[in-house]
């Protein structure tokens, strides 16, 4: 058997364009929404994926501010723009882009956000809320995630689920999630023990912990939901994630490839977030 792959760049297509109609009715309202993006310091790879949500944001009418910072600022002043722009009413969504250099608390940086403008869904109070099933910004990541599965009509009430990893940003948000929509979950990570014993009882399996090629055919149960969270190069250079695509495909009832699975939705749903961040704000007057 080989597993249907579940394609991220059409799910992402499909979201973005129900994006689309929201955004226009809410600049028929006199409303465009607007992200500000912060990256702090000259990490490359953080650099290219600035530009790619600020492209991203041009591309569904979303407003977009974005501020660079050498990486010797200091805390202070990171924190008085992040003020700044939780006073701005253009502005709906915050972004900090991580890693930040180490002189800067990252805990102090995302507390600072106000969470009714906090995108990414790292504030404490949008992962609480989350944890007590009411309404906030979820991580980015996971919520992808979500709707690749129900796109493609996963039922999740009463399955086994094991999510590997156990990451502020995607492992325990993404159990969470799960649970919400009553799965059985099982969270494992890279110290678990026999880690194929639980995902061989699995019909969900998400991977993200970064490490190529961890979950392979033989620890995963025929016809099993298969996702790959995980981007990582392998020792010839190659694009791979956290999940050994040739052979769980072959054993998988569903899988997501890398590059192309989990990737193209993040900042899909990045957009949705500040997108829904705008329709509270105009919804609130
Ligand atoms: N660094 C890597 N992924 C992310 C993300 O989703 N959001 C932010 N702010 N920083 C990141």
């Amino acid at each position: 058997m080989t597993a249907v792959i579940m394609d991220g760049v059409a799910v992402s297509k499909e979201v973005r364009g129900r994006l689309a109609a929201r955004v226009a009715a809410l600049v028929a309202k006199g409303v465009r929404p607007g992200l500000a993006v912060m990256l702090v310091g000259d990490n490359p790879a953080s650099r290219v994926y600035v530009r790619n949500k600020v492209k991203a944001c041009a591309e569904a009418g979303i407003h977009s501010v974005m501020d660079e910072y050498p990486a010797d600022t200091s805390a202070a002043d990171v924190l008085a723009r992040i003020r700044a722009l939780n006073a701005d009413p253009s502005i709906h969504g915050i972004l900090v882009q991580l890693p930040l250099p180490p002189h800067i608390d990252v805990d102090d940086v995302l507390a600072a956000i106000a969470p009714e403008k906090d995108v990414d869904g790292f504030h404490v109070e949008s992962l609480g809320a989350l944890m007590a099933g009411k309404p906030g910004f979820q991580p980015c990541t996971p919520h992808g995630v979500m709707e690749i599965l129900d796109h493609y009509q996963v039922p999740l009430a009463g399955r086994n689920a094991v999510v590997v990893g156990r990451s502020n940003i995607v492992g325990k948000p993404m159990a969470l999630m799960l649970l919400g929509r009553d799965a059985t979950v099982t969270i494992c990570t890279s110290k678990t023990r026999d880690l194929a014993a639980h995902t061989r009882a699995a019909d969900i399996v998400v991977v993200a912990v970064g490490r190529p090629r961890l979950l392979t055919g033989d620890m995963v149960k025929p016809g099993a939901v298969v996702v790959d969270v995980g981007i990582n190069r392998d020792a010839d250079g190659k694009l791979v994630g956290d999940v050994d695509f040739d052979s769980v495909k072959e054993v998988s009832g569903f899988v997501t490839p890398v590059p192309g699975g989990v990737g193209p939705m993040t900042i899909t749903m990045l957009l949705a977030n500040a997108v829904t961040s705008a329709e509270r704000a105009a919804a609130a007057g």
